[in-house]
């Protein structure tokens, strides 16, 4: 079985361009119809257009908001990396204040404050830039480490069912659950893909399916309230799924709907992977319980492409995610290896020093 891939042809979309002046998004509210870039010139703007969904998933929005702290250095004229943290600090927290669940956020906006801390008087402007850039470069090659690493737990012509999305878009490149799934197709191990809708913002529906036409991959779109139907009918074997924030026991936020797709998953004796990059890894978080998870307007539950579907006065709760609990999981795939049935005892061995 071939196991290059050829990531020329597997990988066409890019979110996220740094111009040396200002950050370009791909903005994710337009697709699949429209392939507009939204032009961020200051950090408010990037914390707006993470907020707003412009620009999404875990790994991308920490890597726009690691942009954003090279832009908000643009606003101030700091002599020294020690003053330039103290005046950059307020920019960091309404960039990190703008979505609350997925961990990459944080994670990158640390990563630049330690950057900024170890970096030349002279040298901390280039210093935020060099670690933004590495940030997204190291994101591209995790998930295409991780790509590998989760097709070979596939055996060959298996179907998976995907959820929400979590490709080139979502990240610096190739993607996580739908990097495997990219990997997957070129090695002949997934023969069919299944694409959630994933309302109410249609991820799965906008995203995933066009992201995947990029490629030439055919993928079958469902009704996310098809999931376990398609399971019982024997045509998946794996369902291969991102994540926001993993927590130390292994419990995994992601986007609303993952929960039952797991619990249906187990009934069905279909398996269950998640795959994310190390940056996604919560240690400090020992549970599922302790995730703060985003709610957003509910009027995003009242209509569908900016048409009301609902009558007037309906009332509607929102939450974004949910979190699948550990035991519920076969396999987390990060860059660093394979957890199988993790746990507590198994992610501290694999994360030591997280
Ligand atoms: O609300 P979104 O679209 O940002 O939610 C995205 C997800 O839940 C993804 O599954 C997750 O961030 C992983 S993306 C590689």
């Amino acid at each position: 079985m071939a196991t290059d891939i050829d990531y020329a042809r597997y990988d066409r979309v890019r979110p996220i361009h740094w111009t040396g002046e200002a950050l370009e998004l791909l903005d994710q509210r337009k697709l699949p119809f429209a392939t507009d870039y939204l032009s961020c010139r200051d950090s408010d703007e990037v914390a707006a257009a993470i907020r707003d969904l412009a620009v999404r998933g875990a790994p991308a929005i920490g890597i726009a908001a690691a942009w954003g702290v090279v832009l908000a250095a643009r606003d101030i004229d700091a002599g020294t990396a020690a003053e330039a943290a103290r005046e950059l600090e307020p920019a960091l927290q309404r960039l990190n204040a703008a979505r609350p669940t997925a961990v990459n956020l944080a994670w990158a906006l640390a990563r630049m404050r330690a950057a900024l801390l170890a970096a030349s008087d002279a040298g901390w402007r280039e210093a935020l830039e060099d670690e933004a850039r590495a940030i997204e470069r190291e994101d591209l090659a995790a998930n295409r480490t991780m790509g590998k690493l989760g097709a070979a737990l596939i055996a060959p012509g298996s179907g998976v069912l995907t959820h929400c999305n979590t490709g080139s878009l979502a990240t610096a490149g190739f993607g996580t659950a739908l990097g495997v799934i990219r990997a997957g197709v070129a090695q002949g191990r997934v023969g069919q893909v299944y694409a959630g809708e994933t309302r109410p913002w249609l991820q799965g529906a906008r995203l995933t399916a066009w992201e995947l036409q990029q490629d030439g991959i055919d993928a079958t779109l469902i009704a996310d309230a098809a999931a376990s139907h398609l399971m019982k009918s024997g045509k998946v074997q794996w369902v291969v799924v991102g994540a926001d924030r993993i927590c130390a026991n292994g419990d995994v936020a992601n986007k609303i709907g993952t929960y039952q797709l797991a619990i249906a998953a187990r009934h069905h004796g279909v398996k269950f992977m998640v795959v994310a990059p190390s940056s996604t890894v919560d240690m400090e978080t020992a549970c599922g319980d302790l995730i703060e998870i985003e709610e957003r307007d509910p009027a995003e539950l009242h209509g569908v492409g900016g048409s009301r579907t609902v009558a007037e006065g309906i009332g509607a709760w929102n939450p974004v995610f949910d979190v699948t609990p550990h035991t519920l999981v076969d396999a987390i795939v990060t860059e660093r290896g394979v957890v199988l049935d993790p746990d507590l005892e198994k992610m501290r061995e694999a994360f030591p020093s997280h």
